[in-house]
């Protein structure tokens, strides 16, 4: 016994077989309803008949009740075909992108009818790059409706399991070529009936989408080089992947095309990344990276938000940072830099970063705030920022003092002659023009930083301070929307049964488990037994 739908476009018709499938989160009689109003929906013609007849007086329960009422929708398809087709109207309706909430429903009824048994999808290896989950339609719409793929876009998905996210691009997007790769037998097998699927509801609504392939293999095999290279977008739900995998990948990414776009579910470098001279072979130094913010569906059970964060590769970053370190403004950018980060939580101290960002090959008069010397624009009497009276001579990599301030040093020196010990330095090493004309200017600053920072250090200290009273005052957010959460959740009638049902669950394992103990129990007595017995024969 069947039940057939036809094409609103009259390509091939759907069929169902009776007795219709009913399983946890799937409903087929219900599905069968929702596909007859899509595909309705193109046709205004319908919208009357549809509500007044088609699905007047359904009884889903009845193969009769079902069977007169794909009656009533195929008669009135062939009668709009008949008078449509060949007309322009028709082909008007022909091709056209499918509208975001039908493609929710076609990847829905494909998703229900290739993956036949869901279960399967769960038996990896735990914590192992295998763990399989899957990225909801929403926090893929709301990827797109960030990174705006344009008609010479190729996207990739590395890891695609079963390709749902590849078929909502290859649906949704005007992409040239959508690719998905997945290692796994049980996903890449299901991926194979989803393509079909997938074709076959398109057709049947007669809805457009790009050329797409999904593809058995290991993303990382050679075969695939060009694929990572070829790509403008990849997507790579990657937060159970480990540190291994997810280091390969950034080896990969550095092949990357500039502004190629990267989603992932764990960022493949912090958020707050700056480069330094010891961070260079980062793949931070050639992306720019942000965090896409999460999606209200995206929530999971425990109120957790899923993040997503987006990478942009932008390999002037690094050329910019030459740049700067060659003519000496790098200081000025790390000062702005300082600036603009507030919205981000940052971890490293804030004498670490003076030392990542000095620049000891620059002019002291172009490297920017933190380097002007502690103690505003003197320094024991001697002025030697070039503010003053007597201008300092400043050779790249060396502070060297002009003439009049070594006289002016002398004189300090010498009024301070009997603080100064017989033999060796002076007490105060600055004093000493010998000591000071061959210290390096990062010696120099580094000795003043060690005494205590200097007012510019403290200001950039209180950006930092800002930044993290930003950042927990998210925390704080964070924890108050969890909070509400998991109360809704616990007011939900059927949260105490579930919970209940948990509780029993766990008493009869709990029983099950004191039935084994004392089974074994028993089996060791008898096994002392025996072997006492043995003991006492032998
Ligand atoms: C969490 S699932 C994501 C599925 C899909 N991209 C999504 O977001 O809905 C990650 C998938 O990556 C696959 N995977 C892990 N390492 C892989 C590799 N080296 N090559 C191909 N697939 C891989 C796993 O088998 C798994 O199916």
């Amino acid at each position: 016994m069947e039940l057939r739908l036809n094409s609103p476009v009259g390509n091939l018709p759907a069929v169902y077989y009776w007795p219709l499938c009913k399983k946890k989160g799937y409903d087929e009689a219900k599905e069968i309803i929702e596909t007859i109003v899509w595909g309705c929906s193109d046709i205004p013609d319908l919208s009357v008949p549809l509500k007044k007849n088609i699905l007047h007086d359904v009884d889903v329960t009845s193969y009769e009740s079902m069977k007169a009422l794909t009656k009533r929708y195929n008669k009135a398809i062939n009668n709009v075909l008949l008078l449509e087709k060949g007309t322009q109207k028709f082909c008007d309706r022909l091709n056209r992108v499918a509208s975001k909430e039908l493609l929710r429903h076609i990847i829905q009824q494909t998703y229900s009818a290739a993956v036949t048994d869901a279960e399967e999808l769960n038996k990896y290896q735990a914590f192992s790059p295998d763990v399989y989950g899957e990225t909801s339609f929403d926090l893929i719409t709301q990827m797109l409706d960030v990174i705006k793929p344009g008609k010479d876009d190729v996207f990739v998905d590395l890891g695609s399991g079963v390709g749902q996210v590849v078929l909502q691009l290859a649906g949704a997007s005007p992409c040239k070529r959508c690719v998905g790769i997945e290692r796994a037998d049980v996903p890449a097998k299901y991926a194979k009936a989803m393509e079909s699927k997938f074709k076959f509801w398109m057709q049947w609504y007669g809805k457009r989408y790009g050329y797409f392939e999904l593809i058995k293999g290991d993303f990382f095999h050679d075969a695939f080089r060009d694929k990572f290279t070829e790509a403008t977008v990849i997507f790579v739900n990657n937060f159970a992947f480990g540190p291994a995998v997810d280091h390969k990948l950034k080896e990969r990414f550095a092949e990357l095309k500039q502004g190629t776009k990267i989603v992932s579910s764990k960022s493949f470098c912090p958020l707050n990344f700056r480069i330094s001279d010891r961070n260079l072979s980062d793949i931070g130094t050639i992306m720019i990276v942000s965090e896409i913010a999460p999606v209200k569906s995206s929530v999971s059970w425990t109120g957790k938000p899923v993040s997503y964060y987006l990478h942009v590769i932008d390999r002037t970053k690094l050329e910019k940072y030459f740049q700067a370190k060659k003519n000496g403004s790098l200081h000025s950018l790390f000062a702005e830099d300082a600036e603009t980060s507030c919205d981000s939580f940052e971890t490293d101290n804030s004498r670490e970063n003076g030392d990542k960002y000095l620049n000891l090959n620059a002019p002291l008069k172009k490297r920017g705030r933190m380097l002007k010397p502690p103690n505003s624009s003197t320094n024991n009497g001697v002025e030697i920022n070039g503010e003053g009276p007597a201008k300092s001579i400043i050779r790249p990599g060396k502070l060297v003092l002009a003439h009049s301030e070594l006289e002016t040093l002398e004189t300090t020196k010498k009024d301070k002659k009997r603080k100064r010990p017989v033999n060796g330095r002076p007490r105060n090493p600055e004093l000493d023009p010998e000591w000071f004309s061959s210290c390096t200017l990062r010696t120099y600053v580094m000795s003043k930083l060690g005494n205590g920072l200097n007012p510019e250090h403290t200001q950039y200290l209180d950006y930092k301070q800002i930044a993290r009273e930003e950042s927990l005052k998210r925390l704080m957010d964070t924890f108050k929307f969890q909070y509400i959460q998991t109360i809704s959740e616990m007011s939900d009638p059927l949260y105490k049964i579930k919970l209940k049902k948990c509780i029993e669950e766990e008493f009869q394992r709990h029983k099950a488990l004191q039935v084994q103990i004392s089974e074994l129990n028993d089996e060791i007595e008898t096994i002392v037994i025996r072997m006492q017995n043995y003991i006492k024969r032998l």
